[in-house]
């Protein structure tokens, strides 16, 4: 089987990582991938807004699989584009995508389905946003509606942050017409984890929870980035808990999309926030999260294909994946300045190094190969993912190899995995 993987992240690394797993994989391509992707594909390069030049590409290559890594070609219609060529492609249709692609489209639909999430209202003038957020005596998170590459959200402690949110997202339009609406809601506070699962239009299967640490700096300070590590499972997130975030979200938006004739298959992204009251969803994702799937794809034992497989062609029900009974840590280096500006091009040393080290696994995500060396080329630059018999010793090891890696300005968080240590 010929495979192409969308995106050049450290999804799409460990996308291809474990795809590679696979016997019935013979080759992979990856548009654009990254310079550690580049020991297991092929790389190609093509715009990922190109929808019909992709599908175009995947024909005249014979390419049997088409994975899409991040949301925005699924938002696009990717798969609606490839399937109405028959070309297999993994990942929600267009229509579906709107979970991701409008917050404005998922809270009103959370809303009519009752699940549990933050109380909210819309604007679509920026005055009269300014004019709701004046009056409020709490916290408050501004929300662009579309696509912002997770920069999209501000929490915002009093109204005139508040103010200052609605006056970049809707005046300045610093997200484009992505700004053009927003949501508005109550700030919750608690414990937030990310529970994803394989939907094939009919049966969920969920993966192991994870969580994310946002912030850039240890103790969740500073500002939010892209994720700066990760572990995986979260004890907080209780199979009964799993179980019910299965009946009273997934099922209803799986009902929800039936009703019109449409299927969800591919990967759905909860994120959740764990408050006193229980859990509220926080937000959807169409796809794999990033630094999620370096986490939790390497528990999977499961050949990655068949699940892809049975997901796309309603085979769920027949098949259980199977996890491993191991814990992960993913802790990311980034480049000095991330998430506001940094400089590229930057030498990684001690890449050989880390080998030497047990359970660890590097996914590359900003690199690229100069003059043979291995360079910076992005915010992200590596992800390393560590397993062990618990989580104390999946971080033990994580940061071991990454003792071991230099780069100019590398920056990380201490603390990954710290609440749940020991
Ligand atoms: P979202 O893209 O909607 O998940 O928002 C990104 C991040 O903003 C979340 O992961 C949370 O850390 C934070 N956030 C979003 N909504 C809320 C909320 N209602 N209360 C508190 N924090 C929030
Ligand atoms: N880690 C958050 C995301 O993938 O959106």
């Amino acid at each position: 089987m010929k495979v192409l993987v969308l995106g050049g992240g450290g999804r799409e690394h460990a996308l291809v990582w474990k795809l590679r797993q696979s016997p019935r994989v013979t080759e992979i391509l990856a548009c654009p991938g990254n310079a550690g992707i580049a020991r297991q594909a092929e790389l190609v390069t093509l715009p990922l807004d190109d929808l019909y030049g992709l599908a175009q590409f995947a024909l005249e290559n014979k390419v049997d699989l088409t994975v899409v890594g991040p949301e925005a070609p699924l938002v696009a219609g990717i798969v609606d584009v490839f399937s109405a060529r028959t070309q297999y492609i993994f990942g929600p249709g267009k229509a579906q995508a709107r979970l991701e692609g409008s917050k404005v489209y998922a809270k009103r639909l959370m809303a009519r389905l009752n699940i549990p999430t933050a109380s909210f209202e819309v604007f679509d003038s920026a005055p009269a946003a300014a004019d709701y957020v004046r009056q409020a005596s709490r916290p408050l998170v501004v929300k662009a509606d579309g696509l912002a590459a997770g920069k999209g959200v501000h929490v915002c402690q009093d109204p005139a942050a508040a103010e200052a949110a609605i006056r970049q997202i809707m005046e300045e339009k610093v997200f484009g017409a992505a700004g053009d609406r927003v949501v508005i809601e109550e700030c919750l506070e608690g414990q937030e984890a990310t529970l994803m699962f394989f939907l094939d239009g009919e049966t969920a299967r969920p993966m192991i929870p994870s969580q994310d640490y946002k912030r850039v700096g240890d103790g969740d300070t500073g500002p939010n980035t892209g994720g700066m590590g990760c572990y995986a499972p979260v004890p907080a997130v209780s199979d009964a808990l799993v179980q019910q975030v299965q009946r009273e979200v997934i099922e209803p938006i799986l009902e929800a999309f039936d009703v019109r004739g449409i299927h969800y298959r591919g990967v759905l992204y909860v994120g959740l926030m764990l408050t006193a009251d229980g859990y509220r969803v926080l937000e959807f994702n169409i796809r794999f999260g990033d630094p999620e799937a370096q986490t939790v794809l390497p528990l999977l034992e499961t050949d990655l294909v068949d699940v892809m497989i049975a997901t796309m062609e309603g085979g769920l029900h027949r098949l259980q994946p199977k996890w491993r009974n191991e814990k992960t840590v993913t802790v990311v280096l980034a480049s000095g300045g991330y998430p506001g500006e940094y400089e590229k091009g930057k030498v990684i040393e001690g890449l050989e190094d880390v080998a030497a080290v047990p359970g660890v696994t590097i996914f590359h995500a900003g690199t690229a190969l100069e003059e043979g060396k291995v360079v910076t080329a992005g915010g992200r630059v590596l992800n390393v993912t560590a397993t062990g018999p618990t989580h104390a010793e999946a971080a033990k090891r994580a940061y071991e190899a990454v003792g071991k890696i230099r780069f100019e300005g590398m920056q990380y968080r201490k603390d990954i995995g710290s609440r749940v240590r020991g």
